[in-house]
């Protein structure tokens, strides 16, 4: 297993090239299975995530590589319905070939994902709104077992909470079946307007993505085509905290700053400079920076994915606010490592108070997730001093190269083996 080491304390300066979209590349990749023909995605960040997903999309009987200029070439020659345990237990996210397996075999036998780090993480409303479309499920030995003898059919879906998964996979089912699906409360993050407009070049058609209400008419095929991925706005977004943090200044490149209005809007407040000057985004801190308060909720609100970063640069700005989580129930497991650097950061409930100190001292922690490992790799980086960051795994999972990026802009970040 891997480990950061970073001392702290030095500002960053330099420019920082922004990724492909971890959360838009998932999705593509496996509606890629849609079309009979070959598709070419570029831009696909390198991350064990996306290794993954390549793995399943051979499971399934696809032709999948990742060609030598860093293209993704998918071939869903040869299709099979089944997605195993062993995979879909290291990637929640393999739950959305679902979808795409009904639509195109009318079977699917895809295991259940189990519960994770940041809470229970149910599929009820993915199923509820492909059983709306004529599928039907039971769960057996641990897979979710799907069909639909009879293909899908367009159906009118309302969704209880716009699920951003839950809005991928029956988009995807919707492009085949036989008539009208109307998706109301369907989530509007970015990375589903970009799955819609790499279906729509594959042929299908497909209105209102982005907003509430998304309209799909299904077509009898999907044709091949070439796509590029959109800018990883998290990863972006934990940049532009990192010049926060370390009170530096650093120019990020493909940022995707229309999809960040509510992080650079609360950046902003804090106290940061932020602006798009020529192809770069600009983000420095030369003054002091203020706690706010900030609420996580669905697209266009303040992104769940970034709670973690903005908390870590709050521990060491100036005065109280308070962070309160909306999407899930067990997003905090940060906190307690914050803590062991010396935040002061009490719990309640869904909220959690930052009070913010004047200096962190470096220490061992502990990756729990994905994103809670970038904010303590952050606050590692505004130590004086030295901290440990353990299983780091975590981090592969969704940041393209994360120590070589931060230290060519000054960062001193090394892995080690543990
Ligand atoms: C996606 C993102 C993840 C991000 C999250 C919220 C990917 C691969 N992952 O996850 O990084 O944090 O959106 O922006 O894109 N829920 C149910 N039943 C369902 C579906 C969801 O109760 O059928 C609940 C979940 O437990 C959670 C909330 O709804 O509490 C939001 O989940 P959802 O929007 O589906 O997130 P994911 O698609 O899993």
């Amino acid at each position: 297993m891997d480990r950061f080491v970073i001392e702290g304390g030095r500002p960053l300066d330099g420019r920082i090239a922004v990724s492909g979209s971890k959360n838009a590349a998932l999705p593509i990749l496996l509606a890629a299975t849609l079309a009979d023909e070959p598709v070419r995605i570029g831009n696909v960040p390198c991350l064990r995530d996306i290794d993954t997903t390549i793995q399943l999309l051979g499971l399934l009987g696809c032709r999948a590589e990742r060609e030598a200029g860093g293209d993704v070439v998918i071939h869903a020659c040869d299709l099979r319905p089944e997605a195993p345990y062993d995979l879909v237990r290291t990637m929640r996210a393999s739950v959305l070939c679902l979808g795409p397996l009904l639509a195109r075999l009318g079977t699917a036998r895809v295991a259940l994902p189990g519960g994770c780090a940041i809470g229970a993480r149910p599929v009820d409303m993915h199923l509820k709104g492909l059983e709306k479309m004529g599928a039907r499920f039971s769960l057996e030995h641990g897979d979710i077992v799907g069909s639909c003898p009879d293909g899908l059919h367009g159906a009118h879906i309302l969704l209880d909470f716009p699920t951003v998964g839950g809005t991928e996979n029956l988009i995807m089912a919707a492009v085949l079946a036989d008539g009208e699906t109307v998706i109301e409360n369907a989530a509007r993050e970015p990375e589903i307007v970009d799955l819609a407009e790499f279906l729509r070049a594959c042929g299908a058609r497909i209105s209102g993505h982005g907003s509430s209400v998304v309209r799909i008419e299904g077509v009898p095929r999907l044709a091949g085509c070439c796509y590029q991925v959109m800018p990883d706005r998290i990863e972006a977004g934990t940049y532009l905290v990192a010049a926060g943090i370390t009170r530096g200044r650093l120019e990020l490149e493909h940022c995707p700053l229309a999809a960040l209005d509510a992080v650079t809007a609360k950046l902003r407040e804090m106290g940061m400079r932020i602006e798009a000057r020529g192809d770069v985004v600009v983000a420095e801190a030369t003054g002091p920076l203020m706690c706010q308060d900030v609420t996580t909720q669905p697209y266009p609100g303040f992104p769940t994915d970034m709670q973690a970063q903005i908390m870590a640069l709050m521990t060491v700005s100036q005065g109280a606010g308070t962070i309160t989580e909306g999407i899930f129930e067990n997003r905090f497991m940060h906190v307690p490592e914050l803590c062991r650097l010396g935040a002061h950061i009490t719990l309640a409930g869904q909220t959690a108070v930052v009070r913010g100190v004047q200096r962190l001292t470096g220490a061992l922690v502990m990756a729990s997730d994905l994103r809670a490992s970038a904010c303590l790799v952050l606050a590692g980086l505004a130590v004086q001093g030295t901290t440990v960051v353990r299983r780091i795994y975590h981090l592969d999972r969704g940041y393209e190269a994360m120590e070589r990026k931060l230290a060519a802009v000054g960062a001193c970040i090394r892995r080690e083996k543990e």
